[in-house]
């Protein structure tokens, strides 16, 4: 067996541990790509992006403890969003960009989330169960 192999055969190796590492979350993540279209690894810088951090306490978001809004952990699992709109993913995108035009008397404003960022930002909030 020549070294390359031997090395081949260690970044396999390798490979497969990380796979095995990221596995408790991975389901949650292929589930929450395919209901919104998005990848949920965008999703905190996104949120980042458009300012979410200084109103809502968002798991896995650096700096994200904002007590404004209410705490966005368990998200996937809560039965309406802003307490209006049964929680779907559709429902999810829509209150997301632009949550006056569902609740004219919210607090949240609209922070201008792009048709596009909005698939990626909801596919983070549904691994949060
Ligand atoms: C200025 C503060 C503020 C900002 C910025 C903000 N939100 Fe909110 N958000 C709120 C408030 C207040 C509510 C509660 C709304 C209600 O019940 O009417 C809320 C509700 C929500 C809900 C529904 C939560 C639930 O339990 O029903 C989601 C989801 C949400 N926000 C996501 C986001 C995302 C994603 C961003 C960034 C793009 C963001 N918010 C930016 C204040 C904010």
């Amino acid at each position: 067996m020549t070294v390359r192999c031997v090395l081949r055969g260690c970044v396999a190796a390798s490979a497969l541990l990380l796979a095995a590492c990221e596995l408790p979350n991975a389901e949650a993540r292929r589930e929450a790509a395919a209901l919104t279209g998005g990848d949920p690894s965008y999703g905190p810088p996104l949120m980042r992006k458009y300012g979410c951090q200084a109103c809502h306490t968002i798991p896995g978001v650096a700096g994200a403890d904002g007590l404004v809004g209410p705490p966005l952990s368990g998200i996937a699992s809560r039965s309406y969003i802003g307490g209006v709109l049964p929680n779907t993913p559709e429902n999810m995108m829509k209150w997301i960009m632009n949550p006056k035009g569902v609740d004219s008397l919210t607090a949240m404003p609209n922070t201008g989330v792009t048709d596009s960022d909005v698939r990626h930002i909801a596919a983070y909030l549904y691994t949060l169960r």
